[in-house]
């Protein structure tokens, strides 16, 4: 009976919170990466936008990294469903299921669909030392040095690991080179750039700004089509191009709330999101690193659910492919 109580005030305490949201309290966007990386960027750029979207309603990034972006969806799914934590977090989310036997969470259950926020491509990079400037040199280094190099990615399910994971089977190299985990690319990137690992594959948000200083060399994109529409990236080749048939990948974005959230605080939240994708100033800083902010129907979040239900399906063979679970 007291526990009855406890659960019925509970959910008095969420639908009265639901008719008062945002309210004063900070809305936190968990980033299950390093702070300082794409998926960061991506957070700040997107909470600023909502801000504006929700009349001056108050965003905090909070970053939880680890286990390739496993520990902060976690922290989301088991968080109280009252809109106040929500999950910024990418195609990690369908990756997840299939590489750890033992995920602490279902992507598909315990988890509202709030709506997708973009797609972004990936860029091949390595360090500036590296002796080649351009694919094919780049290839056959990495196949004259086999088991010599490393790449880095940020953990198992990771953009840049799945990346790495792809590129190396699609060039039949799986064994040349060892791969160094950390929270993040960011922290990866400073590594790369301090010529401290060699090579690594991670988001154009990440990447644009380093590839234009010269601080790291690039070799080629993850699109399908070049990405003749920006000024920098325009000059890399795809790696369809370089010959690697059928290679596509582009990292998508989505907003998540804990199963449960009230519907009109998500329809608020959906509402907002629609907005901020269409806000200029997100649209001008997210297509200046080369990103593809949403505008088809999965900024809906049945569509957003769908899209990565078929995600979840497509990469399941990709990654048992390679034969490496992370548990
Ligand atoms: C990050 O934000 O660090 C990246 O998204 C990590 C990754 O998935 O490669």
């Amino acid at each position: 009976m007291k526990r009855l109580l406890v659960l019925a005030a509970a959910a008095t305490a969420i639908v009265a919170s639901a008719q008062t949201y945002p309210g004063s309290k900070p809305i936190s966007f968990v980033v299950p990466f390093a702070a300082g990386g794409p998926t960061d960027r991506v957070a700040r750029d997107l909470a600023e936008a909502m801000r504006k979207s929700m009349g001056g309603a108050n965003f905090v990034v909070e970053n939880v990294g680890g286990a390739g972006g496993t520990i902060g969806a976690a922290k989301v799914a088991k968080a109280s469903p009252d809109g106040h934590t929500l999950l910024l977090h990418h195609i990690g989310m369908a990756s997840a299921p299939a590489l750890y036997r033992k995920l602490p969470y279902k992507p598909l259950e315990d988890f509202e669909y709030v709506g997708m926020i973009n797609e972004v491509p990936m860029t091949l990079i390595g360090k500036p030392q590296l002796p080649a400037n351009n694919y094919r040199d780049f290839e056959n280094y990495i196949r004259a040095n086999a088991g010599k190099l490393n790449i880095a990615h940020a953990g198992l399910g990771s953009a840049s690991h799945l990346c790495g994971l792809m590129w190396q089977s699609a060039i039949k190299a799986n064994e040349a080179m060892t791969t160094i985990p950390f929270g993040g690319t960011a922290p990866a990137m400073n590594a790369l750039v301090g010529g401290q690992v060699d090579l690594m594959c991670d988001q154009t948000t990440n990447t644009t700004g380093q590839i234009e200083a010269g601080r790291v060399k690039a070799f080629a994109v993850t699109t399908a089509k070049p990405l003749s529409g920006h000024k920098l990236l325009k000059d890399y080749p795809t790696l369809r191009e370089m010959g690697l048939k059928n290679f596509e990948l582009t990292i998508w974005h989505g907003l998540y709330a804990p199963k449960g959230t009230p519907p009109a605080v998500l329809a608020q939240l959906n509402t907002a999101l629609k907005a901020a994708l269409k806000d200029p100033d997100f649209i001008k800083k997210q297509e200046g690193l080369g990103a593809i902010v949403v505008t088809d129907k999965r900024v809906e979040p049945a569509a957003h659910k769908a899209f990565v239900t078929a995600e979840i399906a497509k990469l399941k063979p990709v990654i048992e492919a390679a034969g490496k679970f992370a548990d």
